[in-house]
């Protein structure tokens, strides 16, 4: 400590500072509906990452506090109860469920075992870029990328044909990312079915609360059925725990028990016991959805008022040509504390713009129109 400066001054400084830092990076902050907040390029309104821009519920904030009276201590309290209840909304055994810190601790450990058990990862393109497939990157892992179909959705058929004996697993998600559209029950149940004898087959359901087309269906109750089907969920999108990390894998005992063995992360105590009160809070996952929904709504009158090409979507974003190269356009939204989600290859002109409180989503339209008609 200097001289200049009180042990009292010292102490108002940092606590001030400690303020300043918790406001810029909150959660909560990068919304016009908090006082005194400005979008600016330095913190922005979050479009970028699919974030949920509510949070954390508040019964899920309660547990969490209450939860630390037991923080101190190992052995997983509220882990079997939370498995047990996710058991119950899923209706599969408890048995067939993983409980893991965040989905893509399971995306991870999957790379790491196709790259331990040699072979290539069949997926579309685009889709989801980060986790398993830059994890399989990491490893070195071939890759056979299938173009998605002319309007944008997952070609099953061009993804049967691609197929080769080196295949080692099949990557989809389901929605997609960055493109939220679905594939349908029916048809993939029977790829599901006819691709896991011949390899593994990954269904990465991360946005699952968010779909609305009646022809989609979990692949969950056929992963528990099948050996070689892997599931994963999340709270990260619609539960606002992106930065607690809490996941999930369902499947066969024998290809949970492969992953457990090489898993290396643990989950939280507090994470699990915000986890349990966020499934039971419906009321807020209603809130959410609705909310989701006004939002994309703003979004699509502004798509069809301006002309532009847009996917109606099955998530928290969506995705629309925007006629020029994303990081131009991106770069020119965040002048303006617009943060929307990067390029994705190969459509370099379309962008991601994940929903943030109908608010902000109406700050984006003005935004748009002020740069851009
Ligand atoms: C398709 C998809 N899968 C997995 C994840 C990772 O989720 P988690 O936060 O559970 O690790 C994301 C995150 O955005 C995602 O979009």
């Amino acid at each position: 400590m200097t001289d200049k400066m009180t042990r009292r001054q010292w102490l108002t400084a940092t606590t001030a500072v400690a303020g300043g830092l918790m406001f810029a990076n909150s959660g909560t902050a990068q919304s016009l509906t908090i006082e005194g907040y400005k979008p600016t390029k330095e913190n922005p309104i979050h479009f970028s990452s699919n974030e949920n821009p509510y949070g954390i519920s508040r019964a899920a904030r309660n547990a969490m506090i209450k939860s630390f009276d037991v923080a101190h201590l190992y052995g997983g309290s509220g882990r079997r109860e939370l498995t047990e209840l996710i058991a119950g909304i899923e209706q599969v055994p408890a048995e067939n469920i993983l409980v893991t810190s965040g989905s893509a601790e399971i995306l991870h450990t999957l790379a790491l075992i196709v790259g331990i058990e040699g072979g290539s990862i069949l997926a579309p393109d685009p889709t989801f870029d980060n986790n398993f497939m830059k994890y399989a990157d990491r490893m070195g892992i071939n890759k056979i990328r299938v173009p998605v179909a002319k309007d944008m959705s997952i070609d099953l058929e061009a993804l049967r044909a691609a197929y080769t004996d080196d295949v080692s697993i099949i990557y989809l998600c389901n929605p997609n990312n960055p493109v939220p559209t679905v594939m349908h029950a029916e048809e993939l149940t029977k790829f599901c079915l006819e691709m896991s004898k011949k390899c593994y087959v990954f269904i990465d359901e991360a946005y699952y609360e968010y779909v609305t087309d009646p022809k989609y269906k979990t692949m969950v109750p056929l992963a528990v059925a099948n050996e070689n089907i892997i599931v994963t969920r999340t709270t990260s999108k619609i539960h606002g725990f992106a930065g607690v990390r809490v996941g999930f894998g369902f499947g066969s005992k024998n290809i949970l028990k492969k992953i457990k063995d090489k898993i290396t992360g643990t989950v939280s105590t507090i994470s699990i016991h915000g986890a349990i009160a966020s499934y039971k809070d419906k009321e807020t996952q209603k809130f959410v959805l609705r909310k989701n929904q006004q939002s994309l709504d703003i979004l699509y009158e502004m798509f069809e008022k301006h002309n532009l090409k847009y996917i109606k979507s099955n998530s928290n974003f969506t995705y629309f040509d925007t006629g020029i190269q994303v990081n131009e356009f991106s770069k020119r939204m965040l002048q303006h504390g617009v943060k929307v989600g990067r390029q994705f290859q190969p459509f370099t002109t379309w962008c991601r713009i994940s929903t943030s409180k109908p608010e902000d989503t109406r700050y984006l339209v003005e935004v748009y129109e002020k740069e851009f008609t």
